[in-house]
């Protein structure tokens, strides 16, 4: 079958299977004047929501809250009982995010919590994960994963985004003009997600990558 391009799929999918929010929009539209649009596309926001939906998970964590506009997806497949905590370690972007989040019909039932991923791991006392979606810098994702596990309830799904590092991901030696740390990282959560003893999983490729894996 002759490949279609990519463009025509999204614009497919997101024109006709998947619809955004008017709170999503403002997000966006506030996050392009701010030249800050590195938010999560429409289709990988529905894709993360209908995951949850899968899962109907009770305690949410995402690690990268940018403005709110994934978090918007989760809330959009949100059971009652359940509650998201959403971090952030730009307390410019934490504020914009209460500010726009605040405005969501189940604005009780997420929590932007001004902190580092790690510090956050840290000093959580809460009940134990079921579902975390980290979205913050590349060198951090394995960190995240390792402070979190003994938290994360079997069966608990995490999923990792830009997985394919822009493409340095999928080489086997390390880039030149780039962190090798990172890169060494990256390919590790993946490989920790999709095959160890901890997780099973798999990725969905995405144009940036998308790890997902179930803690068993
Ligand atoms: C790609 S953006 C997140 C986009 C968001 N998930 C969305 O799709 O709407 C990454 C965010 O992670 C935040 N960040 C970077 N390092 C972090 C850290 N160590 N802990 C928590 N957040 C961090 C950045 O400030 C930025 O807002």
């Amino acid at each position: 079958m002759k490949a279609v391009e990519d463009s025509k799929r999204l614009a497919y999918i997101e024109s006709e299977i998947i619809e955004e929010t008017q709170g999503m929009k403002e997000i966006s539209k506030a996050l392009r004047e701010d030249d800050k649009a590195i938010q999560v596309s429409p289709h990988e926001g529905a894709i993360i929501s209908g995951l949850l939906r899968i899962k109907q998970a009770k305690n949410i964590v995402e690690v990268g809250t940018l403005y709110g506009y994934s978090t918007s997806w989760f809330l959009e497949a949100l059971t009652p009982e359940a509650k998201v905590w959403t971090v952030e370690k730009s307390v410019e972007n934490a504020n914009k995010a209460k500010q726009y989040l605040f405005k969501n019909k189940r604005a009780n039932q997420v929590e932007v919590v001004h902190s580092s991923g790690k510090e956050f791991f840290n000093n959580w006392s809460g009940e134990d994960i079921d579902f975390l979606f980290i979205d913050a810098d590349k060198g951090g994702y394995l960190d995240y994963l390792e402070l979190a596990l003994p938290f994360l309830k079997p069966g608990a799904v995490v999923v990792g985004d830009n997985t394919f590092l822009f493409g340095m991901a999928l080489e086997k030696e390390p880039p030149k003009d780039y962190s090798q740390n990172t890169w060494r990282k990256m390919r590790e959560f993946n490989k920790r997600l999709g095959l160890s003893d901890q997780f099973k999983g798999f990725m969905i490729p995405t144009l940036q990558g998308m790890t997902v894996g179930v803690k068993l």
